[in-house]
């Protein structure tokens, strides 16, 4: 298949620069939501009515859903300091593209919207950058044949992905093969419109802000156990979404004051979700002190803010069930383990290697040059805690590698420099500059 617009990408370096040392104090409230930044544009699209978010998260991959949608004739207010208005068209008022849709970095842009768009008589290409288009899409595109869609991909089952029009898609009751949201949000936004009842298994929970949004926009879903079901043909209606902080980027603070003696921080307003909360309870298991307060409701979803303070860590076998809780946090957890005292082994966590980069990989080397002692499994990881030197690694594009490395620094005996960091914008814009505020001492440096 040919593609007709070179994908957005960033030929510049961006170089962290991190001094050893510190601790993190102070009250923040770091980013919005990723994920449910992604469905909010996505739903207000399509409902009708209109729909407006506040706490929209202005990084690139939420960027590149919401351009998208642009791009099919929705027309959206801002973001202008996370406030987003959409006039939403309706289930069937999407209009087709003048060009390939780019979604740039965001796996979970060009896997939703696969699923959203394959039942809208449409034909539309999504591309992405040169990490998206080597991640694995047959996991969303061989289902979505099933219900009769057409999307094509690369022989390697790869983007681009080519939707073509059909004139309508069937339920099907799908078991999902691995526990992953976005194949599973992706059937659900294909099952609104198809004929009948679509249903999805998973093997274990994975992250529910579909399945919840959904309900807030008044769609009926119905969830029995791990199958969660749809059926075709309803609308949606606007409503106002207010989007909690990120529990993903509040991670890498979770991770730098547990580590870093001395350290006492409070992150407010941070999504607690029982579906994303693997990283409390992982760290906590290892004996962090991270007190929740103010538990609340907001907009269907649990949110409190978290008290942090130093604490000396301990190695631990990381329970496989928090896997899919946890999935987008390990490369921050992999910094706590290699400072904490003893053996940390993580097993069932294939899926990292196939995320923005190889994160079993690329954190096992980046550690090993910090002179940890970490060994890669097929499906883990085993790190034996210990003391970090400073020294230089490549995040390879990876926005969670860059900022855990830049956490690592607050524990190592030497300044971390890390290299390729500015995909850090798809998912926490700021992120320097609230660290710096935070306690660590960082500059980001263009290096061409
Ligand atoms: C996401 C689901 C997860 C996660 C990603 C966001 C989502 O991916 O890693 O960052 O918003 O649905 P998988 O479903 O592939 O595990």
């Amino acid at each position: 298949m040919q593609v007709l617009e070179t994908p957005l990408s960033s030929t510049e370096n961006l170089v962290f620069h991190v001094q050893p040392g510190g601790a993190l104090k102070g009250t923040f409230r770091v980013p919005g939501d990723k994920s449910i930044s992604h469905r909010s544009i996505m739903l207000g699209s399509l409902a009708e009515g209109v729909t407006h978010i506040s706490g929209f998260l202005e990084g690139e991959d939420s960027l590149a859903t919401l351009r998208a949608f642009r791009s099919l004739g929705v027309s959206i207010e801002g973001p202008e300091k996370g406030q987003v208005t959409i006039q939403g068209v309706g289930m069937h008022g999407l209009k087709k593209p003048q060009a390939p849709l780019d979604l740039g970095n965001s796996g979970t842009s060009m896997r939703l919207l696969a699923g959203l768009l394959a039942g809208q008589g449409l034909e539309i290409t999504l591309v992405g950058d040169s990490s998206l288009s080597g991640r694995p899409m047959r996991r969303v595109t061989d289902p979505l044949r099933k219900m009769g869609a057409i999307v094509e991909t690369t022989d390697d089952g790869t983007a681009p992905l080519a939707i073509r029009p059909v004139k309508a898609l069937k339920a099907i009751d799908y078991e999902l093969p691995v526990a992953s949201a976005q194949i599973k949000s992706s059937l659900l936004l294909a099952g609104l419109y198809a004929d009948g009842e679509t249903c999805v298994t998973e093997p274990a929970p994975t992250r529910d802000h579909t399945e919840r949004m959904l309900k807030g926009f008044g769609y009926p879903v119905q969830r029995s156990g791990n199958r969660i079901s749809v059926t075709g043909g309803g609308k949606l209606t606007a409503c106002n979404i207010d989007v909690p902080s990120d529990i993903s980027s509040a991670a890498f603070f979770l991770v730098g004051a547990s580590i870093a003696p001395g350290s006492d921080i409070l992150l407010e307003h941070v999504g607690i979700n029982p579906t994303r909360d693997g990283v409390i309870n992982i760290l906590r298991q290892m004996g962090a002190d991270i007190e929740i307060l103010n538990r609340r409701d907001v907009g269907g979803e649990p949110v409190a803010d978290l008290h942090v303070r130093s604490a000396q860590l301990h190695g631990i076998d990381i329970p496989e069930e928090q896997v899919p809780l946890a999935i987008d946090e390990f490369p921050a957890l992999f910094v706590a383990a290699a400072c904490a005292e003893g053996q940390t082994r993580l097993t069932g966590a294939e899926e990292l290697r196939v995320k923005e980069s190889d994160r079993i990989q690329v954190m096992a080397d980046g550690l090993a040059i910090l002179g940890a002692d970490v060994t890669p499994t097929a499906d883990g990881i085993v790190i034996q805690g210990g003391t970090l030197q400073g020294g230089r690694v490549n995040s390879h594009g990876d926005h969670r590698i860059a900022m855990s490395f830049a956490m690592a620094a607050l524990r190592a005996q030497g300044a971390v420099v890390i290299d390729d960091c500015s995909n850090v914008n798809t998912s926490f814009p700021g992120f320097t500059e609230l660290a710096a505020v935070a306690g660590l001492t960082i500059r980001a440096v263009e290096d061409n």
